[in-house]
């Protein structure tokens, strides 16, 4: 039986940060494999197929086994649709998800036989303009949203979509450039456990797509939330109230539509985010105001998340200790807000010891970046049914910093 999150023992972390360095990301495969599976058991009607979202970690090794699991993938830019396409979906499985783009991404993209949802009637203009008689996609708004934080709803009051009440125009335009919309998709948010909005929005866009007289897919979009503080299932959003929910809302709807049309969600953190734990070391310790500092190489070069959103991970302890203390986990980033933990209670943490944040397969990796000239770091992919574990990422080098600047 695979347990919901990630697990290492003491061992397994210290012999993995021997072998590929400190900090480290560690994906364990199985696990990953179970999300996915159970994305696609979220519903039974005959044309589902889950669509990955691959913002949330687009590392090779991972599309190409989520793409094995029988997925489809979106895109935000070229870059990830460049990687997909690497990794081994076929352009005809990747919607470029699109938002404010130019026409040379939206005339690369249309050249690669990738298809793209539309964000706005301006550039659905901008798509006709090039692309008259052409197959296009667009993202609809369904005026509510939901998730963890205004950063991240998308849904209602925000820069994503085309609103329902535009629905006119947005025909107009179709029809003065001939244009063939194949598909609907919308996401409301990020990070949601209450199931309500969610399946009210997917109605919302079950209702809007009666209006559509081609459509072959229609997406309602990720965003379901995973228990970032406990361990087992408290918190996860129930997919299969979801599924039993959309279901007979898509019987019915596909019935009187009278097409074949495949049904997809888009979720990212659900499939990526728990089985991986990045693990790290603590460097050092002080007191100020009161307060305990440990020091360790997580800044938020390497996961943004808490500095970010404020984001809540938990924090597994390598160590022997048994006494606890309150302390604040930080990172070596010159910035006060490079906090990675604030007052936890953690066994007492030594120079050299090994802590792990669990729950940093999404939007982990995918957001770290160079900032401070720090190397980002290494990734690999253990398999506990094969014993096997692969570097699916090598540590960035000095030079890679470099390798971009004109007149060294
Ligand atoms: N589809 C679209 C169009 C999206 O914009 C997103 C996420 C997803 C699907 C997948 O959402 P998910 O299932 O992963 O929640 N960096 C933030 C999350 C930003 C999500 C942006 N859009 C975080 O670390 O929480």
């Amino acid at each position: 039986m695979t347990t919901d999150k990630i697990e290492l023992t003491r061992e397994e972390a210290e012999s993995l940060i021997n072998e590929f360095g400190s900090p480290l990301y560690v994906y364990d495969e199985e696990i990953l494999r179970k999300r996915c599976r159970e994305v696609r058991s979220l519903l039974s009607y005959k044309g589902f197929v889950p669509n990955y979202s691959a913002k949330a970690n687009s590392n090779m090794a991972l599309l190409r086994i989520i793409h094995d699991e029988g997925f489809t993938v979106d895109a935000m830019s070229p870059g990830e649709i460049y990687t997909e396409l690497k990794a081994g979906f076929k352009p005809e499985e990747i919607l470029f998800v699109s938002n404010n783009i130019t026409y040379e991404e939206m005339e690369l993209a249309t050249s690669l036989g990738v298809h793209i949802s539309i964000d706005s009637l301006m550039q659905l203009r901008m798509f006709g303009e090039r692309h008259r008689g052409g197959e296009v996609a667009v993202r609809l708004n369904p005026g509510i949203g939901d998730g963890a934080n205004d950063k991240i709803i998308t849904g209602g009051h925000s820069k994503f979509g085309i609103t329902i009440d535009k629905l006119p125009k947005l025909f107009e335009i179709a029809r003065d450039y001939e244009l063939h919309i194949i598909g609907i998709n919308q996401h409301i948010g990020s990070l949601f456990f209450d199931t309500d909005t969610y399946v009210e929005a997917s109605l919302r866009l079950l209702e809007a797509a009666r209006s559509f007289k081609e459509l072959r897919f229609i997406d309602f979009g990720g965003g379901f939330g995973i228990p970032y503080r406990y361990r087992h299932l408290e918190e996860r959003p129930d997919l299969q109230d979801i599924g039993a929910r959309l279901e007979p809302l898509i019987e019915e709807f596909v019935s009187a539509y009278g097409r074949d049309i495949t049904i997809k969600v888009e979720p990212g953190r659900y499939i990526v985010a728990e089985c991986c734990q990045l693990l790290g070391t603590v460097t050092s310790w002080k007191e100020s105001f009161g307060e305990k500092y440990i020091g360790t190489d997580i800044g938020f070069s390497v996961l943004m998340r808490p500095v970010l959103y404020d984001s809540y991970h938990y924090i597994v302890p390598y160590n022997a200790e048994e006494k606890e203390e309150t302390v604040n986990i930080v990172g070596n980033i010159c910035e006060s807000g490079d906090i990675l933990a604030k007052e936890r209670r953690l066994p007492k943490l030594h120079i050299g010891d090994i802590i792990g944040v669990r729950d940093a397969g999404a939007y982990g990796y995918s957001m770290a970046s160079n900032y401070n000239m720090r190397l980002r770091p290494a990734e690999v992919l253990i398999d506990r049914k094969k014993g096997e574990k692969r570097l699916i990422r090598r540590r960035e080098s000095y030079d890679d910093l470099l390798r971009t600047m004109e007149g060294l």
